[in-house]
């Protein structure tokens, strides 16, 4: 479900005109939808009711503090990676009792940070992390709540590189480990022990896995509460796919909500969720303008104004995003690669797609791009960091301007060799 539809034969995103944005803003521009990121995590949300869960964004896939604030205006809490991304929520109007700080390589500053913020929750990914968490505690005479985060060896996830569930992936200990250091942290005065985090991956179509994932969880809950410790709260990570329009659709919410209360019946826990891709992935997508086509043998090439820069996931993933025309139309479609400028044959966001005739000038937009897409950009090729939009109802505003070459250079300066 989004917002983004033909009316009168341009594509729109709720009651604006995305060739208006485009030529008020130019192009490349992200755009995203308030009332999609608004029925997302309601219906994420209202699908666990009447039982209360905290829905905490997971900030990676849309940092974006407009995106945010509109998100934690709905109550909605922020998973987060880095202090950045925890000053970011706390920018946006998250309260730092619903923010959540998750990530295995958090430096001594960030704990620091974190614990000062009073954030709701530290998911800890190993013992070393946990000792250097108590000791700044103890130094900061504070008492922060912690998870640990389990490593389930069940692996998910749209492509390998985004699976994070198998036994030998980066992220959390296995399940004797955190019994072990869960014990540990609830024997710590300086820390207070709530409970268990999962994370398999992400893109994942598939409730088995998650499924297996979770009857981990709740059989070491209960190992735990056997002898004698408690455990308060289970927080149960993202993951949840999203339809690109090039495979089969992804469980919807309900099944997923439906799935996790079986698993978790007549138990006694709080739960938490850290969607990213979910909320804000059908909530955006990346417009750009078509700067010349070139004939080749096999089939033509479309340049675009977008690159891998702007939008890395076709380049990294293989990943597939719905390209459609601005403008709508009936022509017979024909077969294109689509390319951005940089100079790499990576910079090919498809090959083969059958598209309606474009030329030089027309506007495209990249359907599901709101999740990854601005938060993966950078300025490679000295290009400026991608714009972003949001949509509200007949109104548009710019929530992120276009850098110019003098945000760049701003950071950089000639060194004075000179002595
Ligand atoms: N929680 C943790 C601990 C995570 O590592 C992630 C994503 C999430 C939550 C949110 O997962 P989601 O609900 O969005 O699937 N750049 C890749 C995706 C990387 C996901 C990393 N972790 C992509 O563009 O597909």
């Amino acid at each position: 479900m989004n917002h983004f539809d033909y009316r009168g034969g341009e594509l729109c995103c709720e009651g604006v005109k995305l060739g208006d944005i485009a030529a008020a803003v130019g192009t490349p521009v992200y755009v995203y939808s308030t009332a999609t990121l608004e029925r997302h995590y309601e219906v994420f949300k209202q699908a666990f009711a009447p039982r209360d869960v905290l829905v905490a964004f997971a900030v990676k896939a849309n940092a974006n503090i407009a995106v945010l604030a509109t998100l934690a205006a709905k109550g909605a809490g922020a998973d987060t990676v880095s202090q950045g991304e925890i000053e970011r929520a706390l920018k946006a109007g998250v309260p730092p009792a619903r923010i959540i700080f998750s990530g295995v390589g958090k430096t001594e500053d960030e704990l620091a940070f974190a614990v000062k913020a009073g954030v709701h929750q530290i998911n800890v990914e190993s013992i070393a992390e946990l000792e250097t968490l108590s000791r700044i505690a103890a130094q900061l005479r504070a008492k922060p709540a912690i998870a640990i985060r389990v490593n389930p060896d069940v692996g998910a996830g749209g492509h390998e590189k985004i699976s994070t569930g198998k036994g030998d992936a980066k992220f959390g200990v296995s399940i004797e480990q955190a019994m072990q250091y869960y014990a540990r942290a609830h024997a710590d005065a300086h820390l207070d022990a709530k409970g268990l985090a999962v994370h398999i991956g992400s893109q994942i179509k598939d409730l088995a896995p998650l499924q297996s994932a979770f009857r981990i969880l709740r059989e070491t809950t209960e190992k735990l509460r056997g002898a004698g410790l408690s455990v308060e709260r289970l927080d149960l990570g993202g993951g949840l796919g999203v339809p690109y329009f090039n495979e089969g659709d992804p469980p919807a919410p309900a099944d997923y909500a439906a799935m996790v209360l079986g698993v978790f019946e007549g138990l006694d826990v709080k739960l938490a969720f850290e969607p990213g891709r979910m909320i804000a992935a059908n909530a955006g997508v990346l417009l750009a303008r078509v700067v010349r086509t070139q004939e080749r043998p096999s089939r033509p090439i479309l340049v675009l104004d977008a690159g891998m820069n702007d939008l890395i996931r076709p380049a990294i993933y293989d990943a597939y995003h719905e390209i459609r025309p601005v403008r709508e139309t009936n022509a017979p479609r024909e077969a294109y690669d689509v390319v951005g400028p940089i100079c790499e044959t990576g910079d090919t966001f498809t090959r083969n797609r059958a598209l309606p005739p474009l030329a030089s000038g027309d506007l495209v937009a990249f359907m599901t791009a709101g999740a990854y897409g601005a938060t993966m950009a950078s300025t490679y090729n000295a290009r400026a960091l991608v714009p972003e939009v949001l949509v509200r109802g007949d109104r548009f505003e710019i929530v992120r301007r276009r850098w110019d070459l003098a945000d760049q250079l701003a950071l950089e300066r000639l060194p004075n060799w000179a002595d």
